[in-house]
């Protein structure tokens, strides 16, 4: 599945002249671990990039969030996002010079991984998105003991910025057709598969921090995003791809905003009606918006966004939930889902609402 574009995110029209960007952090993660950080970037030589403007092979840019020791915390905090699409999210978004600079990530960058077995969690972004709005969510994951490797698609993220410095600018349309979705999506599903090999290639891995010369040793893997195989989560984004009519047999859960669901969907009305046996959820979060499901929703709230745009605006994009408590249920029901999934841990949150997040109905 692919979520929508993330365009216009907060469409403004009054420049801040005199506003003061003060430095704020990402909500801190929940876990008991501290967590560690490194860019991963890979190649695929076997397989031409279709979207490149000229000839290349496929290139793949990560981040890997981890679980580190504690004894780390003196490494330092990686820049939210790198400076090109930093310029780019401000300058689509409004938002003064400087504003992405003052927000602090809470991992730690080039800290050695805790351990080099790894239950790794891919996060494939929305369409037209960068790995960097899903941060919060990661970091979260990584603080429970999950190496998560949020995934920039090249030339369909808007900006990728790879470490030899080369730049893939992304060019997905602004209005998108449903044949041009299908494409962008076939390739993230090759990026995922040729992902999964690197990160379970010892010549590989053997250069992230901590890992050593055996390599990772990934041994269960979920999803985020945009998934046929793995278990895995869709955060409000319509499906793509044959598990539209033959379901999974792995588990899923559909977490849409408020008022998108089985009804109005008709790609996750087949999914839900196909006949395949996987244990599947379909969650619904009340006050939410698409762009809820991404940093934007907290962000929102430590930048103080509310004294600066119209509410109508702010609640046209990240609802009316407020952008702390949407990102803490998240956190909450993605954890659970990969514990009982991965871990196979006992709970009750998927039995039904739970007192403790009224937001959250199921369909
Ligand atoms: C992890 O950190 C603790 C202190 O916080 C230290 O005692 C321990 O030796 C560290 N372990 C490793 C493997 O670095
Ligand atoms: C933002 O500010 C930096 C540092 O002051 C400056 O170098 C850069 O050109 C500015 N960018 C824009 C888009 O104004
Ligand atoms: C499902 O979506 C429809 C259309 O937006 C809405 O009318 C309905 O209330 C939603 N169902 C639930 C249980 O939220
Ligand atoms: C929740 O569902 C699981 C099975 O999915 C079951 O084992 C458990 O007893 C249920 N809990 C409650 C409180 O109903």
């Amino acid at each position: 599945m692919i979520l929508k574009p993330l365009f216009n995110l907060l469409y403004l029209s009054l420049p801040f002249l005199h506003h003061h960007v003060a430095a704020v952090s990402l909500p801190a993660p929940s876990g008991p671990n501290n967590v560690g950080t490194y860019n991963f970037f890979i190649t695929d030589n076997a397989r031409n990039d279709v979207f490149a403007p000229t000839p290349e092979s496929r290139r793949i840019l990560m981040t890997l969030y981890y679980p580190t020791n504690s004894t780390y915390a003196s490494f330092p905090h990686p820049d939210y996002m790198s400076p090109m699409v930093a310029a780019y999210y401000e300058s689509t978004e409004g938002l003064p010079n400087g504003t992405v600079k003052s927000i602090t990530t809470n991992s730690y960058y080039g800290a050695p991984v805790k351990s080099r077995n790894v239950k790794l969690i891919l996060f494939s972004t929305g369409l037209g998105a960068s790995r960097y709005v899903y941060a919060t969510l990661a970091e979260d994951l990584a603080s429970h003991g999950y190496m998560v490797a949020a995934l920039d698609a090249t030339y369909d993220s808007p900006i990728v910025e790879f470490p030899d410095g080369k730049v893939a600018v992304g060019n997905v349309p602004e209005h998108v057709t449903v044949d041009a979705v299908i494409k962008y999506y076939n390739e993230r599903v090759k990026d995922a598969v040729f992902t999964l090999k690197s990160l379970s290639t010892a010549s590989l891995t053997s250069v992230i921090p901590g890992v050593g010369e055996k390599g990772l040793k990934v041994e269960k893997v979920g999803m985020v995003g945009n998934s046929q195989d793995p278990r895995g989560v869709d955060l409000d984004g319509s499906l793509v791809g044959s598990v539209t009519q033959n379901g999974l047999k792995k588990p899923f859960i559909l977490f849409g905003r408020e008022g998108h669901n089985r009804t109005n969907d008709e790609t996750w009305k087949g999914f839900w009606d196909s006949p395949s046996k996987g244990w599947k959820r379909e969650l619904s979060l009340k006050g939410a918006e698409h762009v809820t499901f991404t940093d934007f929703a907290p962000l929102v709230e430590v930048l103080g966004l509310k004294n600066l745009f119209p509410k109508e605006d702010i609640e046209g994009v990240v609802g009316t939930i407020g952008g702390l408590r949407a990102m803490t249920i998240q956190r909450v029901y993605l954890k659970a889902f990969f514990d009982k999934v991965i871990e196979h841990c006992k709970g009750n949150l998927f039995n039904g609402t739970d007192p403790n997040y009224p937001e959250v109905s199921f369909i």
